[in-house]
């Protein structure tokens, strides 16, 4: 175990709201408390400052409700970005907005051919890129990736609709290590995940519905919602430090503390 000090790109939830419904967690009917979501957010972020990780941010723009889940806006691996090109017409535009800020900064950015979003089915470990796929990014985009990164990427079939994005399903812990709900992948994708990270930790049920694979590792301090209680006893075992943030207003979009987070890799 061992912290690495990160840097991450996030968007505040100036604009969020729930008004269209592109996963099952959304709802239009239940109202959004925008002073809480700013407050729920703040909180990630200063938990980000005082474990030392370097936070950068985006402008949010008018009318992207869903600008806040950062991780989907752009893949950074080595220096090196691969924009995001959006499933859903809805939040089409934040791509452009993502590799822009990229851009400004100096970072080379392939432009994406094909349906890919972002770290919301991108994971980087010390090996591989694991993919999703099923819902959001398409094959074709998991082809680009390996190109452009030049490292192996492993396709993972997403199979519940509640998991629609490989970060509510997986998360990385540190180098090979990982932890995922197996119940969110096809029979093929659990043979192919248990035969390449065989150490893996498992997650619950539970653990899933709580949002709890949408944690955030630095190598020691894990960032998990308050409710995924079984992953946070198993995390400890395993001699990581939960940190508990609650984001119940963003979970009305479907997202949580990693949806937040893009990780920018040197
Ligand atoms: N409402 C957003 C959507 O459905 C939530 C995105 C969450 N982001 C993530 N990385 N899982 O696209």
């Amino acid at each position: 175990m061992k912290l690495q000090p990160r840097h991450y790109l996030m968007c505040r939830p100036t604009y969020f709201t729930v008004e269209y419904v592109i996963n099952p967690w959304m709802d239009p009917s239940v109202p959004v408390d925008n002073a809480a979501t700013i407050t729920q957010w703040e909180k990630l972020v200063e938990t980000y400052q005082s474990l030392g990780h370097t936070v950068e941010f985006i402008d949010p723009l008018p009318g992207m409700p869903d600008m806040v889940f950062a991780a989907n806006g752009a893949t950074v691996i080595d220096g090196k970005v691969l924009g995001a090109q959006f499933r859903n017409v809805q939040r089409a535009d934040e791509g452009p907005a993502y590799s822009a800020w990229f851009e400004d900064k100096g970072y080379p950015v392939q432009a994406p051919k094909h349906v890919n979003e972002g770290e919301g089915d991108f994971l980087v470990t010390e090996n591989y890129v694991l993919a999703g796929t099923g819902f959001r990014t398409d094959p074709g985009g998991h082809a680009e990736a390996q190109e452009w990164f030049g490292r192996p990427v492993i396709s993972l079939q997403l199979i519940d609709p509640r998991y629609y994005h490989l970060d509510t399903a997986l998360f990385v812990l540190e180098g090979d290590q990982i932890c995922y709900y197996p119940g969110a992948f096809s029979p093929g994708s659990q043979a192919v995940l248990a035969r390449l990270f065989p150490e893996a930790l498992l997650a619950t049920a539970a653990d899933a519905e709580a949002f709890g694979l949408n944690s955030v590792s630095d190598g020691l301090n894990v960032i998990v919602p308050p409710q995924a209680t079984h992953l946070i006893g198993a995390l400890k075992e395993r001699g990581y430090n939960p940190i508990e943030v609650d984001l119940p207003e963003l979970l009305k979009g479907g997202g949580g503390p990693k949806c937040c987070t893009l990780e920018i890799r040197k």
